[in-house]
């Protein structure tokens, strides 16, 4: 009988590190920006106790800085490690619009899901999409930094572009990382969770839902094998 406890290695820490300076920052980012536009004390969410601070332009244009600097910082050690690994499973392949609907058609209860790889082709479109705008923000927001010192007074009409593209990508990511949480509330891809935090996901799920992927791990057929793995491969779960 299968072992619920058996659990595969997915994530080494350096991915684990990139995922969540990643999702902090951003999710600074899209706080702090929101506070600029602003928000907050529009919307009378200045009032409550403790979130005075949010109506502080001052405030939110520093830790907007601060988040902006970790999100840079994140996105080279990503693009580092990436091409010093070789490193591309996440990047989208040929047919994966077609694979998408394939197993999107399959959560719903019609026809069979296609074998996936580490990552299911929606994941590699999902990564493609965030990555693009990540990468968009990134580019229009030094610029915008730039034009806050008196080193670069680019044209008005240059900045009402810049402005609002950072502006647009801001929304088309929010867009973005809403779908990317919303699909962890379906059941099929819910296994997926621990190994975010922990880095470890359960084998059986790996075997029957990225059977490609399981295929090239060297992962012992019962658990009496277990001792003998040698640690990053297979542990057990507490
Ligand atoms: C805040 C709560 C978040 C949770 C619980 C979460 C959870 C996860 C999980 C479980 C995975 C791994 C899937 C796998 O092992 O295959 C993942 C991957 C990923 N996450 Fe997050 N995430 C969060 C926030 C974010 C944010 C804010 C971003 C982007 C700005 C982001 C971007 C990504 C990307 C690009 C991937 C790889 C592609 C994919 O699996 O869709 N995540 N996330
Ligand atoms: C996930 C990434 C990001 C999001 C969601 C985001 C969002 C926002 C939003 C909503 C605004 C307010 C726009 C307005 O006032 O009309 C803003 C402004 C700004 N952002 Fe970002 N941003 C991101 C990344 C960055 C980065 C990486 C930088 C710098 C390298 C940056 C620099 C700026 C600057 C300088 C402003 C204008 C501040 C001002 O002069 O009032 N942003 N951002």
């Amino acid at each position: 009988m299968a072992n619920p406890k058996k659990t595969v290695k997915r994530h080494c820490w350096s991915n684990l590190f990139t995922h969540w300076s990643v999702a902090i920052s951003t999710i600074v980012l899209f706080i702090s920006g929101f506070g600029q536009m602003p928000m907050y004390a529009r919307y009378g969410f200045t009032k409550i106790p403790g979130f005075s601070w949010s109506g502080n332009y001052k405030i939110t244009l520093n830790l907007h800085y601060a988040a902006a600097i970790v999100l840079i910082f994140a996105v080279t050690y990503h693009l580092a490690v990436s091409l010093m690994r070789k490193e591309f499973s996440l990047l989208p392949r040929r047919g994966d619009l077609r694979e998408s609907w394939q197993i999107i058609k399959a959560m719903l209860g019609f026809g069979k899901e296609p074998e996936s790889d580490k990552y299911l082709a929606e994941q590699r479109i999902a990564y493609l999409y965030i990555a693009v705008n990540v990468m968009i923000l990134l580019i229009t927001g030094i610029i915008k930094v730039l034009k806050n010192t008196d080193f670069y007074q680019p044209g008005a009409s240059f900045i009402f572009w810049v402005s609002n593209i950072h502006n647009a990508a801001t929304f088309a990511l929010l867009f973005g990382v809403f779908g990317h949480l919303v699909a962890f509330v379906f059941k099929d891809n819910r296994k997926l969770l621990p190994g975010i935090f922990t880095g470890h996901i359960c084998c059986e799920y790996a075997k029957h839902r990225h059977s490609k992927w399981y295929c090239t791990l060297d992962v012992p057929e019962t658990t009496d094998q277990l001792p003998a793995v040698q640690g990053e491969i297979l542990t057990v779960g507490d």
